[in-house]
């Protein structure tokens, strides 16, 4: 088997995106466009996976973690100065280099194994991933010599007009092979308009050895997609926005309204689900069959069990079991976890708390840094006291406990099991199971009050 290996460009500053993120950590559909990329690369089971890192080396390094070695370029002289760098690491080895762009996010595995098949029947040394494009501005242009055989690649500005009119593109995506790759590297002199070491020189430069140089035209425009400024950015988005939206309707998944509908790239859900408009499911969420998301809802990074609805509420890093009712404007906040059959109502919000099965909190309640057991029902206007202004506390509700309405629990406090607390109580000693705690004052009548006032006001 051949080895392979992949080059991920990313140290441009990305200039035109006129930001102070730096380009390829914008993300599409909530994932970065660089890490988009390296998702899709490492499906090709590489044998090494190196980025080129410069501007905002340190964020594109956290963001990737694990997935890739760097290799810091220190100037950005050109896209080819870029896979230079990584000369030290790959140079002299045998095998096949893919390099790709950090700024490409509608890229496919299933186009890059095309490519790399193609790249291995054509026995070349160099493989350009091209596509025809309607409006191929801004994008390096594939000139071919009469016989259709790639000669050369020429960047926007050092084209001529005719060269302009053309239209195949080069993608930025390539496939080498690694030694040649690198030899021809050092032939590749920043003799143009910009003043770069431009990597698709060494196209030429096989060329001009009579080596083989082959193209593989993807018949998707739309994957090649280079998003060097806003207005790409919002067409990346849209693009990727549909394929997802597209795919989970093929699951058995009812998108209500797709062009309202932001659905990340790892996101998973079952089959008959509803997801009304206004919705925003994102990071590492999976969703049960039968479960209705929206309209208006956000959830992030979520688990989310059968038949849960979850209705113009907020819900991030937080496991929400099987028939749970939450919302509308419910907010719940990361490391909660809910057990199936819970309800959380209206203006209700949970933070770090574990809500037992077929809890409920249906309306105007904060329960934070909280255990609740199952069978708990927590009244109208509930808080779980927990913040003495320096520290955290918590609260611990056993099963079957009745919080009565517009009750305080100043924590640490302990609520026993099948415990009542009578409506508009201020806790702040544990109160024993099944024991009824009443903490509030007692209520006077004076009898007759208001008309010895009137008879006084008339002297
Ligand atoms: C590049 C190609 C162009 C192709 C287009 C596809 C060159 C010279 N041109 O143009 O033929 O049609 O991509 O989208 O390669 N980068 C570095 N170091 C550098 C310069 C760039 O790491 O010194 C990285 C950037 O961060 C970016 C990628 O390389 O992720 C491409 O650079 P960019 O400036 O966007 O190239 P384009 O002008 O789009
Ligand atoms: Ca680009």
């Amino acid at each position: 088997m051949t080895n392979k290996y992949a080059v991920v460009l990313a140290a441009g500053q990305g200039t035109r995106m006129k930001s102070k993120l730096y380009k390829v950590l914008h993300p599409v559909c909530g994932k970065p466009m660089v890490q988009h990329v390296v998702d899709q690369l490492k499906e090709l089971q590489l044998n090494e996976l190196i980025t080129i890192v410069g501007f905002g080396a340190e964020k594109v390094q956290d963001q990737l973690g694990e997935d890739s070695h760097y290799v810091v370029q220190e100037e950005q002289l050109g896209t080819g100065h870029a896979v230079l760098q990584a000369d030290h690491i790959l140079a002299g080895k045998k095998g096949t280099t893919v390099v790709a762009c950090g700024d490409t996010p509608l890229l496919t595995k299933d186009t890059l194994k095309k490519m790399m098949d193609h790249h291995e029947s054509t026995q070349a040394k160099a493989t350009i991933l091209t596509a025809h494009a309607e409006n191929p501005h801004g994008y390096g242009r594939v000139i071919r010599g009469g016989n259709g055989q790639v000669e050369r690649i020429v960047e926007q500005k050092d084209a001529s007009l005719d060269e302009q009119a053309v239209q195949e593109i080069n993608t930025g995506t390539y496939c080498f092979d690694n030694e040649f790759l690198f030899e021809a590297l050092k032939g590749v002199s920043n003799d143009n308009s910009q003043g770069e070491y431009y990597l698709p020189d060494v196209i030429q430069i096989l060329q001009d050895k009579d080596e083989t140089v082959s193209a593989y035209q993807t018949p998707e425009f739309s994957e090649s997609l280079g998003v060097n400024d806003r207005v790409a950015l919002a067409q990346a988005e849209k693009l990727m926005k549909q394929h997802i939206n597209e795919r989970h309707m093929r699951n058995g998944v009812t998108v209500v309204d797709p062009d309202h509908t932001y659905i990340g790239p790892d996101v998973k859900i079952g089959q008959d689900v509803i997801v009304y408009p206004g919705s925003v499911i994102e990071g590492n969420t999976a969703i049960e069959d039968d479960a209705v998301i929206g309209p208006h809802s956000t959830v992030k990074d979520c688990y989310i069990g059968e038949d849960t609805v979850v209705k113009q509420s907020v819900a991030t890093n937080s496991h929400i079991g099987a028939r749970v009712n939450i919302g509308p404007f419910a907010h719940i906040r990361p490391e909660s976890s809910l057990g199936d059959d819970v309800k959380v109502g209206n203006f209700v919000e949970i933070k770090k708390a574990i809500f037992g099965k077929g809890s409920k909190a249906s309306h105007l309640s904060y329960i934070g840094d909280a255990e609740v057991g199952s069978g708990v029902n927590i009244g109208c206007g509930t808080i779980t006291v927990n913040y003495d202004g320096q520290h955290k506390f918590m609260t611990t509700i056993e099963d079957d406990a009745f919080i009565g309405c517009n009750s305080n629990l100043i924590a640490p406090v302990t609520v026993g099991k099948g415990a009542y607390v009578a409506a508009g109580s201020t806790i702040n000693e544990d109160v024993p199971a099944e024991a009824l705690s009443i903490a509030r004052s007692r209520q006077t009548n004076k009898e007759g009050y208001v008309s010895k006032l009137n008879s006084n006001k008339k002297e």
